[in-house]
């Protein structure tokens, strides 16, 4: 018998034993940070719906509280100890509140510790590697009244075979590996997420199956670095042998992924964009900086001019290819000489999107030592300018799109006015336009009309042909 199967009837009955003390009890959680963190929640859902647990509406009304935390940034980290200090009170007045913390942080020893000293209202400690633990930790929280906790360091694959309650039925993430080996000098990802591990070619795909049979019809594949799938595994299945396999998938309409580093984005990989007629063109492609120096003491592992090169592969296609990326301002040692590097980059690539960060230090990275830290009101300066530029480079792009008919896979109501719907054109826009519901889910034709700095105005003309 697969020793998976031995070790899944062993999650199943501490599920049913759950069920038993817990079915009708409330839960919320609260995602902070990235895609695989969002992922990561929807597997605890459908776990704690799988024991019974109901959505609760509100945190008052919540008798699970999970928050999922970020270690990326220290921001990240501040809201986390905010939140759970917010909850200190709700816990005062509803002492049976079970308050739970997981994800990056909770890998991290030092904020831990941090938690363990300053919030003892903490029922549940788990990881990012061992989300499969949650029923056997909530049984031990109910025997005792001390803290249960348990992390892992190195990923257990029973994760994997964690089902996820989809935000969207048409939409869905699917993790394809799980951790990083690049040791970015400002990164804390490898020391809370582990070494690299994929998963298997067989699993993804299977997995991507059942979905398109469910319906999925956008699938975004999950890593911290994409481009180095299979390396580890014995059969050194690649990552476009995986996207050939998942492009033949009946049923699907896109495929997008993310995150890939420049190092190892290969022409074969270039090519899939040409050859697999579901891969979006869509490209998310962090430079962090368009500085030679800076790129070196962030140990990134290409020059400006290497990225240039694979922009220019990537237009030479011909396939309006929308280019994302991420820029941090402020690492350690950026001089003003630096900075406009990364501002010349940002006009020369012309991207559709750019995530601008400022630098964070990270305890335990290699840049947290470096000595020439950049004092606050001049990082604070930079991340200003570059803004300005993002934001006139981004609203030049979006009014060029005006009068073009897009295809949009219709995502639900827009946030900010009931009366719109909103969804995503090929190439990862967002776009508002009026339409009945029934569009939800469907890909349909909309003509644009109109911008703002972060998302088109359309006008909905037709069900797509495609
Ligand atoms: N400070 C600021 N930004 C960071 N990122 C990662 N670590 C840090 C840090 N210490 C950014 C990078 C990465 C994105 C997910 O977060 O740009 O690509
Ligand atoms: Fe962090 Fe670099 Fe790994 Fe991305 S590739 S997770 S930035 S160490």
């Amino acid at each position: 018998m697969d020793p998976r199967q031995d070790k899944k009837t062993d999650v199943k009955k501490l599920i049913d034993k759950v069920r038993a003390l817990h079915e009708g009890d409330r839960y919320l959680i609260e995602t902070h940070g990235c895609q695989m963190n969002e992922h990561d929640s929807e597997k605890i859902s459908f776990l704690l719906e799988s024991m019974g647990f109901l959505p609760a509406p509100s945190e008052e009304e919540a008798d699970l509280i999970v928050i999922n935390t970020c270690s990326v940034r220290h921001s990240a980290e501040d809201k986390v100890y905010g939140h759970v200090g917010r909850l200190k009170h709700v816990k005062k007045t509803k002492p049976d509140l079970k308050l739970a913390l997981c994800g990056c942080m909770m890998q991290r020893k030092a904020s831990r510790d941090y938690v363990l000293d300053k919030f003892p209202q903490v029922d549940i400690i788990f990881g990012t590697n061992n989300i499969y633990r949650l029923p056997q930790l909530i049984l031990s929280s109910d025997e005792n009244d001390s803290l249960a906790m348990d992390i892992e360091d190195n990923y257990s694959d029973l994760d994997n075979q964690l089902q996820a309650n989809r935000s969207h039925p048409f939409k869905s993430y699917v993790n394809i590996m799980y951790g990083c080996n690049n040791f970015c000098t400002y990164c804390i990802v490898p020391y809370t997420r582990g070494r690299e591990v994929s998963r298997s070619m067989e699993d993804i795909v299977s997995e991507v199956k059942d979905l398109a049979l469910e319906g999925t019809k956008e699938i975004t594949l999950l890593g911290q670095n994409v481009n180095s799938y299979g390396k580890d595994l014995d059969d050194k299945s690649s990552f476009p042998e995986l996207l050939r396999q998942i492009n033949a998938i009946s049923g699907l309409e896109r495929i997008y992924f993310m995150t890939s580093h420049p190092k190892d984005i290969s022409d074969e990989l270039i090519a899939c964009y040409k050859d697999l007629d579901k891969l979006a063109p869509y490209l998310h492609l962090p430079v962090q900086s368009g500085s030679n120096r800076i790129l070196k003491k962030m140990n990134r592992h290409y020059s400006r001019e290497d990225y240039f090169e694979i922009i220019e592969k990537i237009r030479q296609l011909d396939l309006k290819i929308a280019l994302s990326t991420d820029i941090i301002v402020g690492f350690p040692g950026e001089t003003e000489e630096d900075f406009k590097e990364t501002l010349d980059l940002i006009e020369k690539v012309g991207y559709d999107n750019v995530f601008t960060f400022l630098y964070s230090i990270r305890e335990g990275t290699q840049a947290a030592g470096m000595e020439d830290q950049v004092p606050q009101e001049v990082k604070k300066d930079r991340f200003q300018r570059l803004l300005d530029l993002v934001y006139r480079e981004q609203r030049k792009k979006y009014e060029s799109l005006v009068g073009s008919h897009l295809e949009v896979l219709v995502e639900g109501v827009s946030k900010n006015n009931p009366e719109k719907l909103t969804g995503r054109t090929r190439d990862f826009k967002l776009i508002h336009f009026e339409g009945p519901k029934d569009l939800i889910g469907q890909s349909i034709r909309v003509v644009v009309k109109d911008t703002s700095t972060f998302a088109l105005e359309g006008e909905y003309i037709e069900a797509s042909r495609s």
